[in-house]
């Protein structure tokens, strides 16, 4: 079996599979906000497991707040920014680029129906970056005028990583909250908070190996957040509910691994390049989504025009490879995806894409695998010609 569905969730990671055994055999279980000494326990391991991440991502663990992943971390930044303070602050401009998640885009789209903000679209560029340019002339356009730029780091369908430094740089020129979704790129690519110029970025366990459910906000400065989740007073008043204690110890432990497996990932980009260099030696027609642009080391969004990318992700799951395609079905005629059309892709190109995403956590011959696999089922669905 091979998984190549990383960006969708990373399967757990073995230093995580061996830990959570072990700790789920021993315990401590308590409620991490009680004082008596099984509470505190289970607390320190909570605070040691925040002091891990923030390390791990060149925060302090002030900066961290658990919560179950990054929607709900996106939500609760849109909701603190946002909420209320159109009038006030005279700022009805949302920035977002083209190429979001949904769980920005539709926070986006919230506060534009029911506040009255104006979400504006930062263009991309054919390689899959948003453009930068066009977000400085639209700071400069609407001075003293945007509420917040949210531009991710990675993007889940392409892999493309985004110029969020510049970005950064240029959000705190005109003194613009960052919001940068970082879910695809924390634990995938070297990382520092506190030279990124973000205000707000975001992690979730599923996606680096540790468990679903559990994840964290980074805030440069806590005192713009607002609960969003209102409750107990847990994580400084910022996110109330009892904590997920061990997904946050699963999440310092995959962290952990971090470092140790830099060398790792400079192999799967080189095994992930020369598998897209072999499918096109066989089919130079091959487009390869991103590919003038730098990528997450993992990722290969791929087309091969004329072979619909859900008939290749059966084949594939017939050799027991999993893979997905971007594309949604209507009637039965699959569309491009929104990321790709905002790149301006076509629906020729859009509808064979199939996403592979392979990560540290892989087999060696991930990719060897699914090159003969995936040139097999080309071979067969060319004679076909599905569209
Ligand atoms: C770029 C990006 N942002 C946000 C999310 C949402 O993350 P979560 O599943 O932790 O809510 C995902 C997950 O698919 C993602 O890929």
């Amino acid at each position: 079996m091979i998984y190549a569905d990383y960006n969708g969730s990373a399967p757990l990671c073995k230093e995580v599979t061996d830990y959570l055994i072990e700790r789920l055999k021993s315990g401590p279980f308590a409620n991490p906000n009680a004082i008596h000494h099984m509470g505190q326990k289970c607390k320190m391991g909570m605070e040691n497991a925040r002091a891990v991440c923030a390390k791990n991502v060149g925060a302090l663990p002030k900066n961290i707040i658990f919560n179950s992943g990054s929607t709900e971390g996106i939500s609760q930044v849109f909701f603190s920014l946002l909420h209320g303070q159109r009038e006030a602050t005279g700022k009805d401009q949302i920035f977002i680029s083209g190429i979001e998640h949904s769980a920005v885009i539709k926070c986006a789209r919230f506060y534009e129906q029911d506040e009255g903000y104006k979400v504006q679209i930062i263009p991309t560029l054919p390689n899959g970056q948003c453009d930068i340019e066009s977000l400085k002339t639209l700071l400069s356009e609407y001075a003293g005028k945007v509420a917040m730029v949210s531009v991710m780091a990675a993007n889940n369908e392409t892999g493309v990583i985004q110029p969020y430094k510049e970005i950064g740089a240029a959000c705190a020129h005109s003194q613009t909250p960052f919001v940068c979704d970082t879910t695809q790129y924390i634990g995938k690519a070297p990382f520092n908070f506190k030279e990124s110029n973000i205000d707000f970025a975001f992690a979730a366990g599923h996606k680096i190996g540790a468990m679903t459910g559990a994840g964290f906000v980074l805030a440069k400065d806590t005192n713009l957040l607002k609960p969003h989740i209102i409750g107990g007073g847990q994580e400084k008043d910022l996110r109330g509910g009892t904590q997920n204690y061990i997904g946050f110890e699963a999440i310092a432990v995959a962290m952990n691994t971090f470092s140790e497996k830099q060398e790792k990932l400079k192999k799967l980009e080189a095994s992930r390049n020369n598998f897209e260099a072999s499918i096109r030696k066989e089919y130079p027609e091959l487009v390869i989504m991103g590919e003038d642009a730098p990528r997450l080391g993992g990722t290969s969004f791929i087309s091969l025009p004329g072979i619909h990318g859900q008939a290749v992700q059966i084949e594939l799951e017939s050799n027991d490879i999993y893979v997905t395609t971007s594309s949604a079905c209507s009637d039965n005629e699959p569309t491009t995806s929104k990321v790709l059309k905002a790149m301006g892709v076509t629906d020729d190109v859009g509808r064979g894409a199939v996403r592979i995403s392979l990560g540290t956590c892989s087999p060696e011959d991930g990719h060897e695998k699914i090159l003969k696999s995936l040139l097999s089922a080309y071979k067969k669905l060319s004679k076909i010609g599905s569209y």
